[in-house]
């Protein structure tokens, strides 16, 4: 078994979390990844408030064990000025019927007030821990701090980093470019050891990471465990047609590309129509979140209708190394047993 300051502060027995996927990580995956000993994260970013209740309450019904729930907080969804949400409306309103009755996977992103929402029901919830993306405002690592709840912040840069730490956020995520999903240009190896030398607290590899080897490698660089997408998209308990999940388990790294097509922030994923499209105007991609009030049904288009050539489908440079899809509590175990193996093992790899 690996023990780490990760396992040991969460009381789980893997030093592997799932990460929480827009609608990919739904209460299915959390609750399978925290019954297996990982720390399951839930996907709560585009789960309006009703639906975000009801997921949190499956997973408590299921796993006793510690779970978390990731949101996006960028100044853009928690900003309470009415008049920097006329432009999604307005955009929205240019949509027509057809396509503003496919927003359900992303209309959180574009309702004021939503975030806000989200934040009372995972506060009251209490989780073990909350995962933020997109910023970490001090007032909110502070409410989790009063409740005991662990905060961990998604990083992809140095200077994201030193900004998380000095918000009070207990665990660093380290992201590397190779991730699926929204993603900077620093690989994992240079960012992880990067992130290790600068901050004084645990920190988590993620970008790239599909099975044992890579968290061995982790763990090498410092950190004191991985944070896993891509890899758990290939699972029967996660979100999703079972085309995208195939996608997954046949594809290179060729195929996985850097665009803002669908969101308007740099985000990893299949190279499609649709990104082709927006290849050489991606200057004109409107910003976060008000891209999806142009691609927003493309998310239901991939997830739901399973669409490859129009569908958002985001996904990692590990797609290069996921052969099949497996039950996630077979992942969680198996990468932790193998990469016990290879640390264990690996002077004995060296010429004499
Ligand atoms: C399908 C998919 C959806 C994602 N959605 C989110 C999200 O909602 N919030 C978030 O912080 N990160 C999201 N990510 C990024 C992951 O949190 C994680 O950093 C990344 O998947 C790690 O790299 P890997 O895919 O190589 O394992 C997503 C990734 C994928 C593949």
């Amino acid at each position: 078994m690996i023990r780490t300051t990760f396992t040991q502060e969460l009381g789980i027995t893997h030093p592997i979390a799932s990460a929480g996927m827009a609608r990919v990580a739904q209460a299915d995956l959390t609750a399978a990844v925290s019954e297996a000993g990982g720390l399951g994260c839930l996907g709560g970013s585009t789960m309006m408030p009703d639906e975000l209740h009801r997921q949190i309450e499956s997973i408590k019904a299921r796993t006793s064990n510690p779970w978390a729930v990731n949101i996006l907080l960028p100044e853009s969804l928690t900003t309470e000025d009415d008049s920097a949400w006329v432009p999604v409306r307005e955009a929205l309103g240019r949509m027509s019927p057809e396509d503003q009755a496919k927003m359900d996977g992303i209309k959180a992103f574009l309702t004021p007030g939503v975030v806000s929402r989200q934040v009372e029901i995972i506060l009251e919830a209490r989780p073990a821990a909350v995962v933020v993306t997109f910023g970490t405002p001090k007032w909110f690592i502070d409410e989790c701090r009063q409740r005991g709840i662990t905060t961990m912040a998604l990083v992809g840069s140095i200077g994201a980093a030193r900004r998380a730490d000095e918000d009070g956020v207990d665990i660093l995520v380290a992201q590397g470019t190779e991730g699926g999903g929204h993603t900077g240009r620093a690989s994992t190896l240079t960012l992880v050891p990067g992130v290790v030398d600068i901050v004084d607290k645990p920190v988590l590899a993620a970008g790239g990471i599909a099975d044992g080897r890579g968290l061995a490698a982790a763990l090498a660089v410092g950190a004191v465990g991985a944070w896993v997408g891509t890899r758990f998209v290939a699972t029967p308990e996660a979100f999703g047609h079972q085309r995208f999940k195939e996608r997954v388990v046949n594809g290179a790294l060729n195929q996985v590309d850097i665009s803002k097509a669908y969101s308007g922030k740099t985000m990893r994923g299949f190279r499609n129509e649709w990104t082709r499209e927006w290849e050489s105007k991606q200057d004109q991609a409107a910003p976060f979140p008000l891209q999806y009030a142009v691609a927003g049904p493309l998310v239901e288009t991939g997830y739901i209708d399973g669409d490859t050539e129009r569908g958002m489908m985001p996904a990692g440079q590990s797609v290069q190394n996921i052969h099949d899809i497996r039950p996630a509590g077979d992942v969680v175990r198996e990468m932790s047993a193998e990469a016990e193996r290879i640390v264990k093992n690996l002077g004995a790899s060296f010429a004499p």
